[in-house]
């Protein structure tokens, strides 16, 4: 199945772009909304802040559920996806904290806090919305090439190169954990509705591979051609990956 694809010309327009995504689906009743971290995302919560702020929009009535978080960083550590997600966006909305789930990778039983997160997606899903980015390498949420489609829930082990390109946010490579909890693939193709946000030339590749050939597990986001409602929000530089598309 094809995605939609909207190519935005600045990157104002392409935060603007996401945060109306959201805002269509959470000004209903009851929403549930999965979240990603990372850089493509923080623009659309500064915009989902702000409207907030201003009146336009509410959180009353979301529960949201993160994809990922790192294991062995405690909730403090500058980098785990929990901090980064209330310093982004909870502590500046309406949100009940108690709507907020998001895997705890402090633990010391990941493999459980990972079966207890199923649960409670079991238990409040299935995702109305769900917010994604990809890596270089075409993983979504932490789902490295080479994960099976019907995983669900899991810990993982980070590839080498999710490792390198995200230890721009640590002081050295040695800091950046080598397991994280993450949402699956089968619990994201679950998902009503997905947009995933792509900015950048360094997307191309991963975009390109993903959706311009058969489905198959060494590219993860490739995953996303089985679902029905997909949207694609890239700049021109990661929509140069999608050429046959356009
Ligand atoms: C983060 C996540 C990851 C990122 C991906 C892209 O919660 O699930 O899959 O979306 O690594 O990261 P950025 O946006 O930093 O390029």
């Amino acid at each position: 199945m094809l995605p939609r694809i909207i190519v935005c010309e600045t990157r104002e327009a392409f935060d603007r772009a996401a945060a109306d995504w959201v805002s269509a689906r959470i000004s209903g009743e009851k929403t549930v909304l999965g979240l990603a971290t990372g850089s493509s995302p923080v623009g659309l919560y500064r915009e989902l802040v702000g409207r907030t702020q201003a009146g336009e929009l509410s959180f009353r009535h979301v529960r949201t559920f993160n994809l990922d978080e790192y294991v062995g960083l405690s909730s403090e550590h500058p980098q785990c996806y929990r901090r980064f997600m209330n310093e982004h966006l909870f502590n500046h909305v309406d949100i009940e904290p108690t709507s907020v789930h998001i895997p705890d990778g402090s633990t010391d039983d990941p493999q459980r806090e990972a079966a207890h997160y199923d649960e409670l997606l079991g238990a409040f899903g299935p995702i109305d919305a769900q917010v994604l980015g990809v890596g270089t390498n075409g993983h979504i949420g932490f789902n490295e090439p080479g994960t099976p489609f019907t995983a669900r829930t899991h810990v993982v082990q980070l590839a080498e190169e999710t490792r390198q390109s995200n230890s721009r946010f640590f002081d050295s490579l040695d800091e950046v954990p080598t397991q994280a909890i993450t949402m699956g693939i089968a619990n994201i193709l679950e998902s009503r509705e997905i947009l995933l946000l792509a900015y950048g030339a360094a997307k191309a590749k991963a975009l390109q591979r993903a959706f311009s050939e058969t489905p198959t597990p060494h590219v993860p986001a490739s995953a996303l051609q089985l679902h029905a409602n997909v949207t694609l929000l890239l700049d021109r530089e990661a929509a140069a990956g999608m050429k046959g598309a356009l």
